[in-house]
């Protein structure tokens, strides 16, 4: 039994690690095991709690780049976003350095990884490798919340409803898929049978299936705004040795790039979900 009352897997029923809750729904803090040493039982209750909370965060874990790939390949098999730069060393590995872009606005704003591809990704995995002394947070939008705040009338018009996501602004367009992916706008989570709106920032997502222009534009603002409501919401601020596992299929998230010229180097690894589905 959860701590919702139902018979959702809960934060009182963790037995393996240790787990409280950072929000009301969004956000857990796991703590009492090392990342290198978890039992399959041990992941499997991680992946529980990221699925229902969206997000955790592993204080304290000094991984190497090799143990990072290896953990997140525990979770589900390693993809990589088709038109991103890999590491030269490590490929499963991203590397997010986005305050050597002078132009960049202050946030990346809310969004789902990779959601222009059949299969996107199910967990994305982040660590820092250099912090910047101030700003640098990360924000994540819990979208469980976001669709349960919607009216029934909402709710119904949205199912069945198909949007298209796209790769726009890629590091190398040509290489990422040229036409855009259609995914329900409501997800069912394989894990918790909960659903989430599953959208993205505009310019990947700026297409309702079978709507006219106008329908279209005006339903994705609505929802856009409505996913980033602050009760949803977990904010990150990063520590030396953090590792932070969220669940793309019901959480958007940001980057707020507000700490200057200073350096903020991330290390990210995402593993592979199913084709999205409604129920
Ligand atoms: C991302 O958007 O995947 C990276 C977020 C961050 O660097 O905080």
């Amino acid at each position: 039994m959860g701590e919702s009352g139902d018979n959702r897997f809960g934060i009182d029923d963790v037995r393996l690690v240790k787990a409280e809750l950072m929000t009301g729904q969004t956000g857990v803090r796991v703590t009492g095991t090392s990342i290198p040493e978890m039992s399959d039982e041990q992941i499997a209750e991680l992946k529980g709690l990221v699925s229902e909370y969206c997000v955790a965060v592993l204080p304290g874990q000094p991984v190497t780049p090799e143990q990072h790939i290896v953990f997140v390949s525990r979770l589900d098999p390693i993809m990589f976003t088709p038109g991103e730069v890999p590491h030269s060393q490590w490929p499963d590995i991203n590397e997010v350095n986005l305050a050597s872009t002078s132009t960049l606005p202050p946030t990346n704003g809310f969004h789902t990884d990779t959601s222009f591809v059949e299969r996107p990704p199910s967990y994305t995995c982040l660590l820092p490798r250099k912090i910047s002394s101030h700003g640098g947070d990360t924000v994540f939008a819990n979208q469980y919340m976001a669709y349960e705040a919607l009216s029934p009338v909402m709710q119904n018009m949205l199912k069945g409803l198909r949007f298209k996501h796209n790769a726009a602004q890629l590091k190398r367009l040509d290489e990422a898929p040229m036409e855009p992916v259609s995914h329900p706008a409501v997800r069912t989570h394989p894990i918790t049978g909960r659903k989430a709106l599953y959208i993205t920032q505009p310019q990947r997502c700026s297409e309702v299936e079978g709507m006219k222009p106008k329908e279209s534009a005006n339903l994705l603002e609505f929802l856009y705004a409505h996913c980033q409501h602050v009760y949803a919401m977990y904010r990150h601020r990063w520590q030396p040795d953090d590792v932070v596992v969220w669940d793309n299929r019901c959480t958007l998230h940001t980057g707020v790039f507000d700490h200057g010229e200073e350096e903020r180097v991330m290390h990210r690894v995402m593993c592979q979900g199913e084709v999205p589905y409604e129920t």
